[in-house]
């Protein structure tokens, strides 16, 4: 799919919605590169954890002392078709999935100065454009200016149905229950918090795919861009 001009597309929404996949399946049409933010918070938390600075609490000043001591990295792998996501030159990408990172994620990404550090990663990423990034702050705070800002929702149940199935298929030993309130406790603390809360931006289009598909929820996306970035028959194809 050909586009009028090089943008950035900034999707955000709530836990478990579904961003990724369709921020990688726009990239994919595009011929653009997909950043998931989250795995930058991800792995910033599964550092804290490994380090020690995760107790029954988060040790945040030390945190803070040692951001500059973590390289994230997005490294594509040919065989599997997608990028990973390497932290300090290992590959971290099925551990930051598990319940554990998610369990202490959210009040690590509350953290000013992770949220300031990460931020200015994540700009120096979209300096060319030509890129899909999920998080939750996108298209409110990292790129305001995103020509194209989606804003992804669905119900907390379905959201905790597609999470719970997912990580079944990858073999983890989790219930729903536990998935359904690691959900909503991530929803109200990012919805919360000081900096950078989970909000629309206020030109964000809003899409709930509690009953849409994947390919539904793909052809929406599809007909926003040909209508607003449309090359006439060209942009379809
Ligand atoms: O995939 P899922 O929607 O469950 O979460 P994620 O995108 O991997 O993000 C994990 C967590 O990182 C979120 O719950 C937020 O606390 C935090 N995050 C954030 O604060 N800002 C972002 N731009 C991206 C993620």
């Amino acid at each position: 799919m050909k586009l009028n001009k090089d943008i950035i597309i900034a999707i955000d929404g709530h836990a478990s919605c579904g961003k990724s996949t369709l921020a990688k399946q726009l990239a994919s049409t595009l011929g653009y590169t997909y950043i998931d933010t989250g795995a930058m918070y991800r792995s910033v938390t599964l550092y804290a954890m490994q380090a020690g600075l995760i107790t029954d609490h988060v040790h945040t000043q030390e945190l803070i002392n040692e951001l500059n001591k973590i390289h994230i990295e997005f490294r594509y792998n040919a065989k599997l078709q997608k990028a990973e996501t390497y932290l300090n030159g290992k590959n971290v990408e099925e551990q930051i999935r598990g319940m554990e990172v998610s369990d202490w994620v959210s009040p690590i990404a509350e953290i000013a100065e992770v949220r300031a550090h990460l931020v200015h990663l994540q700009q120096q990423m979209g300096k060319n454009k030509r890129i899909v990034m999920d998080g939750r702050d996108i298209g409110t705070v990292v790129f305001p200016q995103a020509e194209l800002k989606l804003f992804l929702t669905a119900s907390a149940q379905e959201r905790a149905r597609r999470r719970f199935l997912e990580l079944k298929q990858k073999g983890q030993d989790v219930s729903f229950e536990q998935v359904l309130q690691n959900v909503e406790q991530r929803d109200r603390i990012d919805s919360t918090r000081a900096v950078s809360p989970l909000k629309p931006a206020s030109d964000a289009i809003i899409i709930d795919n509690t009953n849409l598909n994947i390919e539904e929820q793909f052809a929406v996306a599809v007909s926003i861009l040909s209508v607003r970035f449309g090359n006439g028959i060209d942009c379809l194809l």
